[in-house]
């Protein structure tokens, strides 16, 4: 192939149905989301439900994508889906339609990873968004903290102990009445409210940890979770839970951001490195966003996608899939959806210049 491949991205690993058209690296050339609201009623993501809206839609979908493209299935060239993680009934029916359609034509189809793919959300839209960079990839069921030297040598620092930073969002939406997805209304009563009105905990943030200690890299949000449930039950007692909701949620949020940037910021410290990406859904917060531009300062740089393909999107997929497709990771006509699927290229080591004397005491390595 002497041109550009035009690749096509499926996403359907939680409750958006997704399809892109991207040619090369950066022309999306087509994109649909469509947000399965029936979540809504049950405030959380019903699986089987979410399974089945994306059957009814995935056909819509793929077509509007290719018709914004202007391009029909024949010419695509490469065929990428969400393989994991993710809820399973949902991966198999992106991955289940797409592996047919690729294996139809007789193209590549690549299997992507669900975390990898937002690594690639803001190179989409942003051609500087390249490594090296420190990675917070913060999602409705994720909180990674990466080093990521170059495309494909993913380092993990940091993970969450216990919640991930948007579910956390979430079981805090649910404690002030908000709906379903949580986040973005935790953002948005956050900005009626004082983020000092309620002093709750950072977890994991102690001055005595060190570099050696996982708990310096980690994050749990078990314990904000309890405090804020605490303040809300007060809030309640005292008759005030509407007045002062919005307090609560600016509190949180804060504390949440805190915790998030400090962290990242303990991974800019190690690696030397000003420059960082910020992926998921959770990366869409406007506070996080501006909170770590402040403490990075006008001489770092901090990456990250538009709110939409932020979200969970096939653009991403589509071009995580470029990536893997150039690198010969095209998968097996046997591949499968995985709902635990591991990091490609993910390890827990760290490089050798970060681990205090190991130029000198392993010099081959
Ligand atoms: O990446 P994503 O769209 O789906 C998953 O892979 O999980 O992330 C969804 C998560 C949800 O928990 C949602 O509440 C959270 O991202 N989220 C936010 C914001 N927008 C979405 N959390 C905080 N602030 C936001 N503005
Ligand atoms: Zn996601």
């Amino acid at each position: 192939m002497t041109r550009v491949p035009i690749v096509l991205g499926v996403e359907t690993s939680c409750d958006e149905t997704s399809a892109a058209v991207l040619e090369g690296e950066r022309d999306l050339r087509g994109h649909v989301i469509l947000s399965q609201d029936v979540h809504e009623i049950f405030g959380g993501v019903v699986p089987e439900l979410a399974a089945r809206h994306h059957l009814q839609r995935i056909d819509a979908v793929v077509d509007a994508a290719l018709s914004q493209a202007g391009v029909g299935l024949d010419d695509i060239d490469v065929f990428a889906a969400t393989a994991g993680p993710g809820l399973i009934g949902a991966l198999l029916v992106g991955m289940g339609w797409t592996r047919a359609a690729a294996w139809a034509r007789d193209r590549p189809f690549v299997a992507v990873h669900h975390m990898e793919a937002h690594l690639f959300g803001p190179v989409v839209e942003d051609s500087d968004a390249e490594p090296p960079f420190v990675a917070l990839l913060a999602s409705g069921g994720h909180t990674l903290l990466i080093w990521v030297p170059e495309w494909g040598r993913y380092h993990l620092l940091g993970q969450t102990r216990d919640d991930a930073a948007g579910e956390a969002f979430d079981k805090v939406a649910k404690m002030l009445d908000l709906p379903y997805p949580g986040g973005p209304a935790v953002a948005d009563l956050a900005e009626d409210g004082d983020a000092d009105a309620f002093r709750l905990p950072r977890p994991m943030l102690s001055a005595a940890q060190t570099r050696e200690d996982p708990g310096y890299w980690d994050v749990s949000f078990s314990g904000l979770k309890t405090a804020v449930l605490h303040t809300v039950r007060e809030i309640h007692d005292d008759g005030v839970f509407e007045e002062r909701r919005a307090d609560v949620a600016a509190s949180f949020q804060a504390a949440a951001v805190d915790v998030l940037v400090e962290k990242t910021m303990r991974a800019v410290d190690l690696t030397g490195c000003r420059r960082v990406l910020l992926g998921g859904g959770v990366a869409a917060n406007r506070r996080l966003r501006s909170q770590m531009r402040e403490r990075i300062g006008p001489e770092g740089r901090v990456f990250h996608a538009s709110p939409r393909l932020s979200m969970d999107n096939g653009a991403m997929v589509a071009r995580a899939a470029l990536f893997r497709y150039e690198r010969g990771d095209v998968a097996p006509p046997d591949v499968s959806a995985s709902s635990s699927m591991p990091f490609p290229g993910l390890t827990e080591a760290l490089p050798d210049e970060f681990i205090p004397d190991a130029r000198t005491a392993s010099p081959s390595r």
